[in-house]
């Protein structure tokens, strides 16, 4: 086992644009670490660097305290998964997981017996001398986690291995590829672009955007204290709603000024989040959980009054986007922080299936227990917590 470490790692691929820039990460020993980020932000190409598929453009990776940046890929002992498994069809599901052991020119007694006690590990035992397209889908996700187990890696690293899967296997799998890291201790990063796989199976989750690290942070400290606006919206479903607002101190005390709406805050949120005080009088960015939300009474002043627009009944809850007089912005996950777009949607989920008819006036409340503040170029404004 070995922990990886980015320093400072960046790759180009055409000498101007580096598409990871000034990347540092560190998996710890025995740690499972997802990197997840939108398509294209540069997972894949981590991945590749770190596996030796990829050249380093500049700065050091490193693999159990070795620079590897100029091994080649079979020198690292490091296992990859990728989405498309990569089995060879032709041969049968122990030739396939015997394949890198013969590379590897072990002898063929230990071969059987790593093949076989792996087999068994992952229920394939039944299967062994079937060939691969007479598996089912995780059947075959299985033998490409096979194939890299066998090996004894110090390291591995998967590239969407779920991403072929219906739903309900990924579901499964994912808490077994989890169950299984977590026995074998094996440090391992995983790629992904769903925040939803990365928050149930990381110990930490790492947020990439546009090529540089966000915000690492085990799942729930990434949920309750996110350090952008991007992560806010990019961890939960739906995003975290992000306000215009301005930070007003009045004679009924501190409120969210949002649009006409007065949202007062509550007496201690200064003790919680010192810096915030700096910011009375100014515009800011206000970031309510649509788990925030819920519908007030129809005579409630304090309500925000909004117009539905859609809903999503889930069954066990109702997810409610409605207009309102408000500035919800989005920020662009390419370019940093600009490129907003303003709508007046406030996103809610409510308990249980509410059938609400689209136009329906209502009003909203907002939890003011648990609000998000950032500044305008989108960073979370320093709590005690935020870095
Ligand atoms: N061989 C290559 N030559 C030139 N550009 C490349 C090459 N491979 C990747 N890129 C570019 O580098 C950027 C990052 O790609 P990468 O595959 O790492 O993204 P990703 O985060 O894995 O995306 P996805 O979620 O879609 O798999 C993209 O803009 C991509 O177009
Ligand atoms: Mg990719």
């Amino acid at each position: 086992m070995a922990s990886i470490v980015f320093d400072q790692v960046k790759k180009y691929y055409d000498g101007e644009t580096p598409v990871v820039d000034h990347l540092d990460l560190e998996v710890r020993d025995g740690e499972f670490l997802v990197l997840v980020g939108p398509s294209g932000c540069g997972k894949s190409t981590v991945l590749r660097m770190a596996a030796g598929l990829e050249m380093v453009s500049d700065g050091e990776i490193r693999i159990g305290g070795r620079v590897v940046n100029d091994l080649p890929p079979q020198q690292r002992n490091v296992a990859m998964v990728f989405q498309n498994y990569a089995l060879y069809p032709h041969m049968t599901v122990r030739r396939n997981l015997e394949f890198p052991l013969r590379m590897q020119k072990l002898p063929r007694r230990e071969i059987a017996r790593r093949v076989s006690k792996t087999a068994e590990m992952l229920g394939l035992s039944p299967v062994l001398d079937r060939r691969p397209k007479t598996l089912s889908g995780g059947q075959r996700q299985r033998v490409a986690m096979g194939r890299a187990i066998v090996r004894d890696a110090d390291v591995f690293l998967m590239d969407e291995p779920l991403s072929n899967l219906d739903a309900r296997l990924r579901i499964q799998i994912r808490t077994d590829i989890a169950a299984l890291q977590a026995r074998l201790r094996v440090t391992t990063l995983y790629v992904t672009h769903d925040q939803v796989e990365a928050m149930t199976m990381g110990q930490r989750v790492a947020v990439m955007r546009s090529g540089k690290l966000e915000q690492t942070a085990p799942p729930q400290a990434l949920y309750e204290r996110p350090a952008s606006v991007f992560v806010a919206g990019f961890i939960g479903s739906p995003g975290m709603n992000i306000l215009r607002a301005e930070l007003a101190s009045d004679d009924n005390g501190l409120a969210a000024r949002i649009n006409r709406f007065r949202l007062a805050l509550p007496d201690d949120i200064f003790s919680r989040c010192p810096t915030l005080e700096a910011w009375i009088g100014r515009e800011l960015l206000v970031g309510i959980r649509p788990e925030g939300i819920s519908l007030a009474d129809e005579h409630d002043d304090a309500g925000i009054p909004a117009a539905v627009r859609a809903t999503e009944s889930l069954g066990h809850e109702t997810i409610l986007h409605a207009a309102a007089e408000v500035t919800t912005v989005a920020f662009d996950a390419q370019t940093p922080f600009t490129a907003v777009t303003e709508t007046p949607i406030l996103s809610a989920v409510l308990r249980g299936h509410r059938p609400l008819r689209h136009g329906e006036p209502l009003r909203l409340s907002i939890n003011s227990g648990n609000l998000h503040f950032f500044a305008p170029d989108g960073k979370a404004i320093g709590c005690p917590f935020h870095p």
